[in-house]
């Protein structure tokens, strides 16, 4: 499985935001990661439309949208609109209608004219056997390091074991699924995660606290050749 950096923008300084991300972007990151939250599915708000449309002006980098809202099926176009690449959504907050909704994120095209990848995520308390039945369907299945809603949090070592389980679930059914952790993850932990079987790693106040893109070329040093 490739191994990508996702910075997560939550943990940049917002008045530089399109700087930040250069920098991101020039440790090698091939990803970004936008984390939207609805006041609702988590306690926190963040940013939405208006932010993802000026930061899609500054980067050709691939849009990792995480959504933490609730019935998120109601605006695959309108992040598609604004530049999304993927659309990662929780199981726990579209019950009985998972199938659809990532069915209508691959139906749904980005901005560079290609299907948008549909993912789904899981909270630390949720087990991996609620995303078993999409795992066929889907293109990344996220497990959470740390409750959603807040970056700076501590990594919760019991969801390392989660992703070993639903890597080695993976492979038994010959399921080439990207695994994508966040929370938590910095240059203490990453080697590990890794070794547990995740490929995609968020990685908010890891990179944006100090030098950027130092941060990014260590991390991605850490998680090893691809
Ligand atoms: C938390 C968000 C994360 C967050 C990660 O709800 O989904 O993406 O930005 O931040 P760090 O890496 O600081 O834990
Ligand atoms: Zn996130």
């Amino acid at each position: 499985m490739k191994k990508i950096l996702a910075p997560s923008i939550l943990a940049a300084d917002f008045t530089v935001l399109g700087e930040q991300i250069k920098a991101a972007s020039e440790g090698g990151a091939p990803y970004l990661h936008v984390d939207v939250m609805d006041g609702m599915f988590v306690p926190s708000i963040s940013f939405g439309m208006p932010v993802m449309v000026s930061v899609r002006k500054c980067t050709d980098m691939f849009f990792d949208v995480h959504v933490m809202i609730e019935k998120p099926d109601r605006y695959v176009e309108r992040f598609a609109e604004c530049g999304a690449d993927g659309i990662t959504f929780h199981v726990e907050a579209d019950e009985g209608h998972i199938a659809e909704t990532i069915k209508h994120i691959h139906e749904t095209k980005s901005l560079k004219g290609v299907p948008l990848k549909a993912g789904i995520a899981i909270k630390p308390g949720t087990p991996i056997s609620a995303v078993m039945p999409y795992a066929a369907d889907v293109d990344v299945i996220m497990v959470m390091t740390v409750e959603p809603g807040f970056g700076g949090q501590k990594l919760i070592p019991e969801t390392i074991d989660k992703v070993r389980a639903l890597r080695a679930f993976l492979d038994s059914e010959g399921l080439a699924v990207d695994i994508e952790v966040d929370g938590g993850i910095s240059s203490s932990n990453i080697e590990n995660i890794i070794k547990a079987g995740a490929n995609v790693v968020v990685a908010g106040s890891s990179v944006f606290r100090g030098d950027i893109k130092s941060n990014v070329s260590e991390l991605i040093g850490l998680m090893g050749e691809n």
